[in-house]
């Protein structure tokens, strides 16, 4: 059998690949313990791609509870090695409105509480890994290209702020975001990312803004209807550009 040449984590409001054919599903357990839901392995064009619902199915866990290692540990365990991240976003800088798709080059860091690293239990080997680019540059080089091929427009760039959630932020903490320099907001991007790194995993992230964070834009308040709905629209390109992503 063809090995599987790409994962996609899907984030909210990206709960399957609808054009996956001759979809197998695994129930996989790791040494971190249960992901957040069953990979489906199937078709994409011709190759072979490996779905998660970062969520669960039915986007039963917060960002949060989210088992982040245990996700990445099973998609590598079913021989994935590289991973396209889906994360869904709220805009603050001018360039990152809703529907915009952008491929970030950084991030900072402001969650607490969640388990970051694979060197936590006890005993375990402890690794220093280099995080200064935290995007694979060569992952994010050809999801630029394969975009660029299927004509799907992605910005290139961005600082991506890692929040704790589940709530959204305040206007003071959006403002103090943009004074750090972030562009994006979202709540999942980390640990995800620096765990890949420790893994051993090519990663690499597309953001799907589906909203003005606090106090950008016009101001209103966000609502999940028009997240969800943003969501959808920006993602009409996407199987075209996996599938390409998956090919290169
Ligand atoms: N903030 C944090 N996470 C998000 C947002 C937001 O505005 N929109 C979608 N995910």
């Amino acid at each position: 059998m063809q090995p599987i040449a790409l994962a996609v984590i899907g984030g909210t409001g990206v709960y399957n690949l609808a054009t996956l054919d001759d979809v197998q599903t695994h129930q996989v357990e790791t040494r971190f313990g249960t992901p957040s839901g069953p990979i489906r392995v199937g078709s994409l064009l011709g190759h072979r791609v490996a779905f998660l619902a970062r969520h669960g199915e039915g986007h039963s866990l917060p960002p949060h509870k989210i088992n982040y290692r245990a996700n990445l540990a099973a998609l590598q365990q079913i021989g994935a090695p590289r991973v396209l991240a889906l994360n869904t976003v709220g805009g603050i800088g001018d360039a990152f409105g809703p529907r915009v798709l952008a491929c970030p080059d950084q991030i900072i860091d402001y969650t607490w509480g969640r388990i970051s690293t694979v060197c936590e239990e006890a005993g375990s080997e402890v690794l220093h890994v280099d995080f200064g680019h935290p995007y694979t540059p060569m992952l994010r080089s050809k999801i630029l290209a394969a975009a660029k091929v299927t004509g799907v427009t992605v910005h290139d760039g961005g600082c991506y702020a890692a929040t704790q959630g589940p709530r959204l932020e305040t206007i003071a903490e959006i403002a103090r975001l943009r004074r750090d320099g972030c562009d994006l907001v979202g709540m999942t991007g980390m640990p995800e990312a620096a765990l890949a790194r420790e893994l051993g995993l090519d990663y690499a992230c597309l953001a799907i803004v589906a909203n003005w964070a606090a106090g950008c834009g016009d101001g209103e308040e966000i609502t999940m209807a028009e997240v969800l709905s943003n969501v959808q629209a920006a993602s009409n390109g996407l199987p075209e550009l996996i599938g390409e992503l998956a090919r290169g």
